[in-house]
């Protein structure tokens, strides 16, 4: 075994004073609890709501059986409001003055909200939205680069009782009318441009020509980011200004534990993204469970010692148009009372370190973010660290994909000031896995205690029960050996449906594994018990974290005029993990050259935004399909990355395989 594989294989631990303060105290308590949590959740959930207040108590903890109805309904009849968890109860418990949000934007500006200007600002939001006629159960589409109105109005929706659906500002607005059609959004809340890396950039004016088609927006808020002259349509609102002149006064609306917080639209395997849709009262208990224990952070909830001044400081990097963005800088700390920071821009803007002069200048104490931007940033060197003062980190994390060695190292060393040896002990790196659907961390490691193994997000978190299992749906025990990815039980932050297609939901999670939850990754686990992830068994494709349906990418390509067809999947990227390579077959009579392919990208990054990039177009003239016409992705991927293509027996066209493997060897070696 090499130096470095051994290294690998070792356990790392986190700095042992943290155990001293620690919510979980060790690792024996994890195992009770966790077997407590799995035997009787009832039991475990039940006193995990008792961190939320209800308005009105709820009855049942759960109505649902592993065997027959698998989510089931949580906390029922409950009667709440997310908004007055994450900010009226603050202050109403007399910590009106203490901050909550800390929005820091790409100029320095630094707004600090206490948790009554939280509240004075997301009442005059959500007045405003009333007085554009949204009402309770109406969706609202929220199309916002990282400003704080975009958290200050995601919190109106939740306070007013509409739903919000939060589109990321990288996606495209041929996207964003996607995903108001399918939910029939109300009202769309846009900036008029984004700021970035110093300039400003065009957003709303994106819209044009496309929101004129869509015949459920009665409104298109307008809040002024540059405030320079836009695309006016008939139905804008001037938001900025209305939300101006609105009283600060607005009640919370009580909703029941079962109503749809938000809907988030995320990638599958068709082209159509799906409606992921949260409720109330299990989405935030689930949040506010997973972050108290994984990050052990002081908060208003609990302040473990500290005065309410001296908590500590969260910072999760994610974009609001994520889940993690959901789930880790708004909802959660803000229902727990935490400090948690937001910020506007991108991480090498204007200099390579600025993540960590943010930590600096605002005291962060816990720093969440994602592999790719450990990737992106190592490259930099360790100067760009240390030339801040990064002495009040406690604990650092990553979300998205898996950690792999270089950045895993690199984190440990460099940012976490971890040591070498037998027994390596830094700051802890959490890694957390989750998805979209579900809410929060299923797998992760407890910052404080846990034994951390490099690219593992090691146990399961409270309530959740891992399966790995084959494709007849048996389980494998046996270590080291991937498998399809499953639990056998829900917990109160798994989604409930898809919006509007309540069949796409049961097909796509419940049912290839009877009464199970199936993720769609593969997984494998080592003899000691810790978890890796191997990646997805769908067509979603990671790019720089970011999920990407091969679908939605392929139809963005096909509306190309020249493009008659197109496959797209994952090839190896040093940086974003996995880019995207795509496989086109034009018109015919069309001819293939450079000059199309640039043309091609282009139009993607318009249709689909500019998170969705082909990097590699290779021209084919047939695609490798089965008689009942799928396309083999398996064999695509191979030929992209000119490995073994295994068996093509079933293939209705085997011998396009071939002119593929040619075509590819002709574009040699591709390394990004
Ligand atoms: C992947 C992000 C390895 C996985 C919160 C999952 C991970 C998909 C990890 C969900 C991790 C997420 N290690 N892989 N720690 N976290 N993934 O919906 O494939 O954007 O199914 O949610 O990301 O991506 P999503």
């Amino acid at each position: 075994m090499s130096e470095s594989d051994k290294e690998k294989q070792k356990l790392y631990y986190p700095s042992p004073e943290l155990a001293t303060t620690a919510r979980v105290k060790n690792m024996e308590e994890y195992k009770k609890i966790w077997k407590h949590s799995v035997e009787k959740p009832r039991e475990f959930w039940a006193e995990e709501a008792k961190m939320v207040d209800f308005f009105t108590p709820y009855k049942e903890v759960w109505t649902g059986s592993t065997d027959d109805d698998f989510v089931g309904k949580w906390f029922t009849e409950g009667k709440l409001n997310v908004a007055y968890n994450c900010i009226d109860r603050w202050v109403e418990k007399g910590f009106g003055d203490e901050e909550s949000l800390i929005w820091m934007g790409e100029d320095d500006t630094i707004k600090s909200y206490s948790f009554s200007q939280l509240k004075d600002e997301v009442s005059k939001a959500a007045n405003a939205l009333k007085s554009l006629g949204v009402k309770k159960g109406d969706r609202v589409c929220l199309w916002l680069p990282m400003i704080s109105e975009l958290a200050i109005i995601m919190l109106a929706c939740a306070r007013i009782g509409a739903i919000h659906s939060i589109v990321f500002g990288g996606f495209s607005a041929e996207s964003v009318k996607d995903r108001i059609d399918d939910s029939e959004c109300k009202v769309l809340v846009v900036a008029d441009e984004v700021k970035r890396a110093g300039k400003a950039k065009p957003m709303k004016i994106n819209l044009k020509g496309i929101i004129e088609q869509c015949p459920s927006i009665e409104h298109v808020a307008v809040v002024k980011v540059t405030g320079n002259p836009t695309y006016e349509y008939e139905k804008d609102v001037d938001f900025s200004a209305l939300m101006a002149t609105q009283s600060a006064d607005c009640p919370c609306e009580p909703m029941d534990s079962e109503d749809v917080l938000f809907i988030l639209y995320t990638s599958g395997t068709t082209g159509k993204p799906k409606g992921v849709v949260h409720t109330t009262g299990g989405y935030l208990v689930y949040g506010m469970s997973t972050n108290k224990y994984v990050w052990d952070y002081s908060c208003l909830l609990d302040l473990k010692g500290a005065e309410p001044k001296d908590r500590d400081v969260w910072y999760c990097t994610a974009d609001i148009g994520w889940i993690t963005g959901h789930t880790q800088i708004i909802y959660s700390p803000l229902a727990l009372g935490a400090k948690t920071v937001m910020y506007e821009g991108t991480p090498t803007w204007p200099h390579k370190g600025r993540f960590w002069e943010i930590c600096q200048k605002l005291g962060v104490t816990h720093f969440y973010t994602a592999p790719t931007a450990i990737r992106a940033l190592m490259k930099y060197g360790a100067e760009e660290v240390n030339k801040w003062d990064l002495s009040k980190l406690k604990m650092l994390g990553t979300v998205g994909e898996v950690c792999n060695w270089p950045e895993w190292k690199w984190y440990w060393d460099v940012v976490g000031k971890g040591t070498g040896g037998e027994k390596p002990v830094g700051r802890p790196i959490v890694d957390s896995y989750w998805q979209t659907e579900t809410g929060s961390y299923m797998m992760v490691n407890f910052g404080s205690i846990t034994p951390m193994k490099p690219g593992s997000c090691t146990f399961p978190f409270f309530g959740c029960n891992p399966v790995l299992l084959n494709e007849e749906g048996e389980k494998i025990n046996t270590p080291m050996t991937q498998a399809y990815f499953a639990y056998d039980m829900p917990w109160p932050g798994l989604m409930r449906t898809v919006w509007g297609d309540h069949d796409r939901f049961v097909s796509t999670y419940l049912t290839k594994f009877k009464n199970h939850y199936f993720t769609g990754d593969y997984a494998q686990i080592d003899e000691k018990g810790y978890y890796f992830i191997l990646g997805r068994s769908d067509d979603v494709i990671k790019v720089s974290g970011h999920r990407l349906g091969s679908a939605e990418v392929e139809a963005a390509i096909n509306s190309h005029d020249a493009v008659a067809e197109s496959a797209v999947c994952p090839y190896p990227h040093s940086m974003k993990g996995s880019t995207i390579f795509a496989y086109v077959t034009l018109m015919s009579g069309v001819e293939g050259n450079e000059e199309l392919k640039t043309d091609i990208v282009k139009h993607v990054r318009a249709m689909a935004g500019p998170a969705v990039k082909p990097e590699v177009i290779m021209f084919s003239d047939a695609l490798p399909k089965t008689r009942s016409g799928k396309i083999m992705r398996r064999v695509l991927k191979a030929i992209a990355l000119q490995g073994d293509i295994g068996n093509v027996m079933t293939l209705a066209n085997p011998e396009v395989v071939q002119a593929l493997v040619d075509e590819r060897a002709k574009l040699g070696e591709i390394k990004f």
